[in-house]
């Protein structure tokens, strides 16, 4: 039986991930370490927690004592780490915290993991490990940079990292790597580009445009909209993490992608025009406006200040993963992007519950000037 370390398992990705493998995998355990930071919510997993293969433990995975104790009482065999602070405008805004969480965390986790995993020496002095075990690093595009309008990331893309949050990312790769090459620790890092689907925190362009629009509230473009992401659903995020951890080879590094490159504004304009036809073609979504209908319409869209030093443009190759694991990204983003807005129109407790808290004044705070 498998026994999984999910960190940041109450988080957008690590939740959907979550569900995943419980969903597709029955011999299975799952511990999920979480600090439960502002993007993290309890409530996300809490009908998951009622599986007695899921137990939920709250701490900080910069926690020595903490990160130990699970090791110590959970047969853990793969830790698969999401736990980061992953908002680049909060990383613009104070780095010191993506530091912390995405290099010293990762470091922590990695050191009690190489601990419980060793098993003794071999004949040149490395350590030698339990078997089936292996680290597994969430990481992203955006350690590479960004791209002009053509071209793809692939593996061996030199790292280029450019924010706060993409240069906390890339240190903590470089760590991964270090414990794979120094102490030949079975490791892999997937680099994936940008996800949307349920639970995202309305913080991210794609779920703030959906509460914004449902609220009549101004859609803040930066700069002027023409910046590109390579979207993917989260679902097939997490079917790409559950194949690299069975059957990635230890060691490698595998780009993840949706093959589907957006404009800013197109994905603004999209979702507008997607809420529209939703509300026209089900009319009891209307319960969910705080707005009349005819409000919702591309006047909305507010051009405003750029984010600073923001990155042109993403697009991944991921030849690799699909060559050799057989991944491919299965979710077209007009199906995806349905789905996702018709997940928000049905789970507007789940909105208020992730927003009750400093989410307003943060917001205003952050992005009053805009
Ligand atoms: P998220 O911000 O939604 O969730 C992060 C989770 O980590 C939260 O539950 C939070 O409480 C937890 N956390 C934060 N600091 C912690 C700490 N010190 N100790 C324990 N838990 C802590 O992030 P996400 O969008 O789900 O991203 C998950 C991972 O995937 C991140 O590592 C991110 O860099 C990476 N990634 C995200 C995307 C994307 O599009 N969202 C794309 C590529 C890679
Ligand atoms: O590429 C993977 C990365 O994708 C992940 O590593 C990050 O954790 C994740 O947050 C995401 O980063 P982005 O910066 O690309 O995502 P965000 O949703 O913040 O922004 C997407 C694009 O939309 C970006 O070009 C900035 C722009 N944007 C964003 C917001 C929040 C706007 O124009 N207006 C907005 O209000």
């Amino acid at each position: 039986m498998n026994c999984y370390l999910v960190t940041g398992g109450a988080g957008f990705i690590g939740a959907n991930f979550v569900k995943y493998l419980l969903k597709k995998h029955t011999d299975i355990q799952i511990v999920v370490l979480d600090s439960l930071t502002y993007a993290g919510n309890l409530g996300t997993i809490k009908d998951d927690l009622n599986d007695a293969r899921l137990t939920f433990v709250k701490g900080d995975v910069k926690d020595r004592e903490v990160v130990t104790s699970v090791f110590e009482k959970y047969p853990l065999n793969f830790v698969v780490n999401f736990a980061a602070e992953s908002h680049v405008d909060r990383s613009i805004e104070n780095p010191q915290v993506f530091l912390e969480t995405n290099i010293l965390g990762t470091q922590n986790i990695l050191d009690v993991a190489k601990k419980y995993w060793t098993t003794g020496k071999d004949a040149k002095g490395y350590p030698t490990y339990k078997e089936g075990v292996k680290y597994l690093q969430v990481s992203t595009d955006e350690v590479y940079g960004s791209l002009g309008e053509t071209g793809y990331f692939t593996e061996t893309t030199p790292l280029d990292p450019r924010s706060p949050y993409s240069a906390s990312k890339t240190g903590a790769d470089l760590i991964v790597k270090a414990y794979g090459e120094t102490y030949k620790m079975p490791i892999n890092i997937t680099r994936c580009s940008n996800n949307y689907g349920p639970y995202h925190f309305p913080e991210k362009l794609i779920p703030l445009i959906i509460k914004n629009i449902l609220e009549g509230k101004k859609l803040p473009v930066y700069g002027d909209g023409s910046n590109v992401r390579d979207w993917l659903f989260v679902e097939d995020h997490c079917k790409a993490i559950d194949a690299v951890v069975l059957k990635g080879r230890a060691g490698e590094v595998y780009n993840v992608g949706g093959h589907n490159e957006k404009k800013n504004i197109e994905i603004v304009k999209l979702t507008i025009s997607t809420i529209q036809q939703l509300m026209k073609e089900n009319p009891a979504y209307q319960s969910v406006l705080k707005t009349s209908l005819d409000n919702i319409n591309e006047n909305l869209i507010t051009y405003v200040t750029d984010r600073l030093g923001h990155d042109q443009r993403y697009a991944i190759d991921p030849t690799k993963i699909t060559g050799e694991l057989g991944w491919y990204p299965e979710t077209k983003f007009e199906v995806g992007i349905e789905k996702t807005i018709r997940w928000y129109l049905e789970n507007q407790a789940w909105v208020e519950e992730v927003t009750s808290g400093d989410y307003q004044k943060y917001y205003e705070q952050m992005y009053g000037n805009r």
